[in-house]
């Protein structure tokens, strides 16, 4: 390094030199010198241990490498309301799990909880991102040996689709896009696609099979249809396994009352009948709404196929064992019979012992009559029934959950 202070003709012993002590054969500056290396040696080899033993230094490793015999499976959404009961089942079941999710709808405190659960290095990782951040969704990529993706990610509210189309176009149809093009990239070879029954539209016959023409009535299905779309074209020319599972109405909770649904309150009014079942049963709202009496239909009120979470997770390990390269398999995942609302809340007000007050209101435009899966194809390929079929037990072990925990995982 120049010294600008340094006269031109100052002696060289004199100059400021970073190596001036080697000039000299001093045998005592010699043995400072040796046992400052020798601790600086020492000191560099216990850091190397000590980082080598912390969990994030042996995570980041272990996720980034592909191990025989284990399964490493991204679960984009993971920490929502299904995604988060799918890690859970992946994890009992000795898969790695890589969760992604922004946090816009998903709780952190889902992901706590299977964090406590799985501890171990190399179970579970989260990373806090926007699929829509195609530079950030690369990073992610690169830096992981994925096996598997399970894409679960979106905004899933049929109604709150319609008042902002253009949030749900960009959030199913782009992200799912960036996220096939990444798995593309890295060569990831399995991808198990959360689709809908809202796809279908309004269906003339009941019940509705694989085969059933999906005419989607809102933008939410528009969407769904849109991305299902993407990745069937994508799939012509390609060796990636495709499993795309149409959910019917999803309901319930884990049973050992780890995990539930926990949507966030600003979204109420766009809920789910589980939820407002819930928010009566609680006095949060004053009571439910039950549009039209006057359909064609048992009792009059809509019939719907009410799938219990546990079972949806059931079917999506089975298409992630059977997932084969190059083939596309779809499948509609619901229980093959109706309940109608009134039933639904008959089940409701047993399985939370609540007085729920009940106005029958005329039909709510865009509801149609009647919406069941015909599930013979996924019983006879991929060997997957419905068990959890009691309407009220299922609620019943949802409502444990919510009661233990009024403000979802804000309060645990
Ligand atoms: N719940 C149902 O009845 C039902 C029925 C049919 C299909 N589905 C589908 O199942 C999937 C999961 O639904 P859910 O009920 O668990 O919803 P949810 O809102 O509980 O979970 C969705 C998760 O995705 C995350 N997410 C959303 N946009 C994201 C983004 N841009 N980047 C990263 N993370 C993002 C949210 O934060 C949330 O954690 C959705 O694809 C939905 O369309 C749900």
């Amino acid at each position: 390094m120049i010294n600008p202070g340094r006269p031109r003709n100052q002696s060289r012993s004199t100059r400021s030199m970073p190596f001036s002590g080697l000039e000299y054969a001093d045998p005592k500056k010699k043995g400072n010198l040796v046992g400052k290396i020798l601790l600086a040696a020492a000191l560099t080899a216990l850091c190397i241990i000590m980082l080598k033993q912390s969990p994030s230094f042996n995570t980041t490793n272990v996720f980034s490498k592909h191990e025989q015999g284990v399964t490493h499976v991204l679960v984009t959404g993971g920490a929502g309301y299904i995604g988060s009961h799918a890690a859970l089942r992946l994890l009992k079941d000795k898969y790695r799990v890589t969760i992604v999710d922004n946090l816009s709808r998903g709780n952190l405190g889902a992901v706590k909880v299977l964090q406590e659960l799985f501890p171990e290095p190399g179970r579970l990782q989260f990373i806090y991102a926007d699929l829509g951040d195609a530079k950030a969704v690369n990073k992610i990529f690169s830096e992981n040996a994925f096996d598997a993706v399970i894409h679960f990610a979106a905004v899933a509210y049929v109604g709150e689709s319609t008042l902002d189309p253009l949030k749900y176009y960009h959030n199913i149809t782009s992200n799912t896009l960036v996220v096939l093009e990444s798995m593309a990239a890295k060569g990831v070879k399995t991808l198990i696609y959360s689709s809908t029954c809202a796809t279908y539209g309004e269906p003339e016959k009941m019940p509705i099979t694989e085969e059933t023409p999906q005419v989607p009535i809102n933008p939410y299905g528009k969407a769904k249809k849109m991305a299902e779309d993407i990745i069937l074209d994508f799939s012509k020319n390609s060796d990636m396994g495709v499993m795309i599972l149409r959910y019917f109405n999803v309901i319930g909770s884990d049973p050992e009352g780890r995990l539930g649904e926990a949507p966030r309150p600003e979204l109420r009014d766009h809920g789910r009948i589980s939820g407002a079942c819930f928010d009566a049963a609680r006095g949060i709202i004053n009571g439910l709404k039950v549009k039209g009496t006057d359909y064609s239909t048992a009792d009059g009120t809509c019939v719907r196929d009410y799938i219990d979470v546990n079972d949806l997770v059931d079917a999506h390990v089975k298409a992630l064992e059977r997932a084969k390269p190059s083939k596309v398999g779809i499948y509609n995942v619901g229980t093959g019979k109706g309940r109608s609302v009134k039933e639904f809340v008959e089940a409701c007000k047993k399985a939370t012992a609540a007085t729920i007050k009940v106005d029958f209101e005329p039909r709510r435009p865009g509801d149609y009559a009647e919406v069941y899966s015909d599930p013979t194809k996924i019983r006879r390929e991929l060997n997957w029934t419905a068990k959890h079929t009691d309407l009220q037990e299922s609620l019943e072990i949802a409502w444990r959950w919510q009661k233990a925990h009024r403000d979802g995982y804000g309060s645990t």
